[in-house]
């Protein structure tokens, strides 16, 4: 809906020549009129259309105003439509209080005086058409972001790629070539050069290894070879090693299933940011990942016996989180799971919870080798 788009606005009374009253009246307003002549065609238009506006009577034969704004109360779509009543009896406020509980959003009385209900009526419709708008550009944000983290994980496994199959190779050639030269540098006159060269081999090691953990941080193999768990295992041993944390991994089932690749990686990066995090604000000695796959949907847990998250971290205030809460936020949206922070005494414990059963079927529980694995997480 557009700027301008017309909103549909629906008038209701069994008196066609009062329907016929307020068209000439709200005309000018330029927006859709819709006329029902009964509560009954009331609420079969409403089910046809997206309406903005309910202009309606009190007191209709069959199924009077009140009646009506409570049963299009209880529809879902309609839970937020303007209902305006127009009553020719004096209402008391006790009535309209009534009204106001069954839904109605505003009265006006007999005589209807052309102005007033135009300006209602405008205000109602302008709010409707802002907040259809709100909630197309919300839409269109949530689309966005899950496009941009789609985009990252695509956009690292390419890099990772690149870095090992570009770089990692030019440096081995490289290593090949320094290697031959300490090989041919014999007799005392080149010592000098049998020690460069000898240093240069270890510089060019040093950096094969860097680009490989640089590359396997950015998209281990292993998520897409044998799975999530022994990438994560990988992870783990390599930050237990950088951070001095102690971190302990359980698992259940023990055969744990293959998840689909977009679900794998999710969670490995949710581990990931939790485990970055512990190690940047908790100030803990020990750390303890749980992954579940139960009941048709898998848990995930990172607990520390750090100092504990705070307050507004915990309620997702949006200026007291960072990228790194707000991506497993995003992340998990996708797939339709939740998140909770909570703080314990002491620490921080992060759960996530995501259903599988709507997901595609992944390849079942793969049966690479142990031989394999290693190799492939040297
Ligand atoms: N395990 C934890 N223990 C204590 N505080 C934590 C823990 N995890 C997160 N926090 C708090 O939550 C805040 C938000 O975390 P979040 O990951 O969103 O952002 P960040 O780590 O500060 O920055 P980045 O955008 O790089 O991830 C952190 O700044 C920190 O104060
Ligand atoms: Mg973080």
């Amino acid at each position: 809906m557009s700027v301008h788009e017309k909103v549909n606005i629906l008038m209701v009374d069994d008196q066609p020549a009062k329907l016929l009253s307020y068209e000439v009246m709200l005309g000018e307003l330029g927006e859709n009129l819709i006329r029902a002549n009964s509560g009954r065609e009331a609420l079969e238009l409403l089910l046809k259309n997206e309406v903005a506006v309910v202009l309606m009577d009190v007191s209709m034969p069959e199924l009077d105003g009140f009646e009506l704004a409570e049963i299009i109360r209880q529809h879902p779509r309609y839970q937020k439509t303007a209902i305006i009543f127009i009553s020719a009896v004096h209402l008391t406020d006790l009535d309209r209080l009534k009204g106001y509980q069954r839904g109605a959003v505003d009265y006006i009385s007999v005589p209807v005086v052309p102005e007033l209900l135009r300006a209602k009526v405008s205000v109602f419709a302008e709010l409707h058409r802002r907040a259809h708008q709100l909630e197309m550009l919300n839409r269109e944000l949530r689309r966005l972001s899950s496009s941009l983290i789609a985009m990252q994980d695509d956009e690292r496994r390419r890099i990772a790629r690149e870095l090992h199959d570009g770089l990692g190779q030019e440096l081995t050639a490289a290593k090949m070539i320094v290697d031959g030269i300490l090989f041919q540098e014999k007799g005392e006159a080149s010592s000098f050069k049998r020690n460069a060269a000898a240093d240069a081999s270890s510089l060019i090691d040093r950096a094969i290894q860097q680009v490989r953990s640089i590359s396997h941080l950015l998209h281990p193999p292993l998520l897409d070879e044998v799975g999530l768990l022994s990438a994560l295992r990988w992870f783990l041993e390599g930050f237990t090693k950088r951070s001095g944390l102690h971190t302990v991994l359980e698992v259940e089932p023990q055969e744990f299933p293959r998840l689909p690749s977009e679900l794998e990686t999710a969670i490995f990066r949710i581990v990931q940011e939790a485990l970055n995090n512990v190690f940047r604000h908790a100030k803990a000695r020990n750390c303890w990942i749980t992954v579940k796959h139960a009941s048709g949907q898998v848990t995930v847990t990172v607990r520390d016996d750090g100092k504990g998250v705070e307050q507004g971290v915990t309620e997702f205030r949006p200026d007291r989180i960072g990228m790194g809460i707000g991506g497993i936020r995003q992340r998990i949206k996708e797939f339709g799971g939740e998140l909770r922070l909570a703080r314990l005494n002491p620490g921080t414990l992060v759960e996530v919870v995501i259903p599988t059963k709507s997901l595609p079927q992944a390849p079942q529980t793969s049966k690479v080798s142990s031989a394999v694995v290693a190799s492939i997480a040297k």
